[in-house]
């Protein structure tokens, strides 16, 4: 089955055509994501009137973009998939109207993805481990974006259990808040994993929120402030900057690494997926991997590219549902609120 996703949830336009009767990795016949961080980089953040218009440009040009890589005609598409939420109402409309009337015009089914289903199953898209072969459920999965920070039991796929989650900031909106109020460009979480490579270990030390109790939601707003004081006080000078940033980058590192070895605990496995943008933090990969391997599991990750919004999570997840025979009805519609 090949299967085109569709994801334009926030500011990405992402596209891919997966492939079920290709194993591992092979199955991604093709991705393409165009970033709008240019556009909304002078505002600060997202502007979600602009995110929308900038979606029906390159929504189109990205799918024939696709198609060509992929080496397939439109024709020869089994089913279109598209994140039908949560995210911004008018992109999400932009990507479900595509997908649903690509799919009417072609007369296959089309199917709405829960975005962080995507980022959720995304791990699984890759080649399986030479050792232990592919992650397959039960597993627990650590999902970090710039909109949540979940630990959630996975049963089977569609058979999801929230351990745990944030009760205020996302991992990667603490990134974004704590990168804009040392004065770095938006988007700034990989800015500031950057800078922290450059930063002294133990320079500064905050703290980990909420590991001093049982329990498995997080809250990441106080560390923010924490570092705002730091900050202030600091003689603002390049190596402080970097040092403060590695402070922060460990604090969230570490908190998140504690809270995953207690959901592994709780769920009673040893495999960790992580996915989300976060999950391309290079410190969280190899901190969450010791831990892993430490009791005797492992840590999986999609590559970092597959990590960020991408269309391939979604026409992955997509295919699956397909697969077991789900599709949607002729309607089109989005949800912009949505728990998995
Ligand atoms: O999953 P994603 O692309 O979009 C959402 O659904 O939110 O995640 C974006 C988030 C942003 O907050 C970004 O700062 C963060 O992921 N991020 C990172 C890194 N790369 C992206 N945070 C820390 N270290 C990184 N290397
Ligand atoms: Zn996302």
């Amino acid at each position: 089955m090949k299967v085109l996703g569709i994801e334009s949830s926030c500011d990405e336009t992402g596209v891919a055509v997966f492939d079920t009767a290709l194993a591992g990795a092979a199955g991604l016949r093709a991705h393409a994501v165009y970033s709008q961080v240019a556009l909304h980089a002078e505002y600060g953040g997202v502007v979600p009137e602009l995110a929308s218009r900038d979606h029906v440009r390159k929504l189109l040009p990205l799918v024939r973009q696709t198609l060509a890589e992929a080496g397939l005609g439109v024709g020869e598409l089994d089913g279109v998939a598209y994140t039908a939420g949560p995210g911004l109402v008018g992109a999400l409309l932009v990507g479900a109207g595509v997908a649903r009337s690509l799919a009417w015009a072609l007369d296959v089914p089309a199917i709405g993805v829960h975005h962080m289903e995507g980022h959720l199953l995304a791990p699984l898209m890759e080649d399986p481990d030479p050792v232990h072969g592919a992650p397959e459920p039960p597993f627990v999965a650590l999902l970090v974006s710039g909109g949540h920070t979940q630990l959630v039991a996975v049963d089977g796929i569609g058979r999801y259990r929230l351990l745990g989650e944030t009760l205020d900031d996302a991992a990667g909106e603490a990134f974004d808040k704590t990168a804009k109020l040392m004065g770095l460009p938006y988007p700034g979480g990989p800015q500031l994993a950057a800078l922290a490579e450059q930063g002294t270990p133990g320079a500064f030390r905050f703290s980990r929120p909420m590991t001093d109790r049982p329990g498995l939601d997080f809250s990441f707003s106080g560390l923010k402030t924490q570092v705002l004081l730091a900050w202030q006080q600091s003689d603002q000078s390049p190596q402080t900057k970097a040092d403060i940033a590695r402070g922060f980058e460990d604090a969230v590192v570490e908190t998140l690494a504690i809270k995953c070895g207690r959901a592994l605990d709780a769920a009673g496995c040893d495999v960790i997926v992580v996915s989300g943008g976060v999950g391309a933090n290079k410190r969280l990969r190899a901190r969450l991997q010791d831990m892993a391997s430490k009791r005797g599991g492992r840590a999986c990750f999609p590559r970092p590219s597959l990590c960020t919004d991408n269309g391939a999570m979604i026409a992955f997840a997509g295919a699956l549902r397909l697969q077991a025979g789900q599709h949607d009805d002729a309607a089109v519609h989005v949800t912009p609120r949505w728990d998995m």
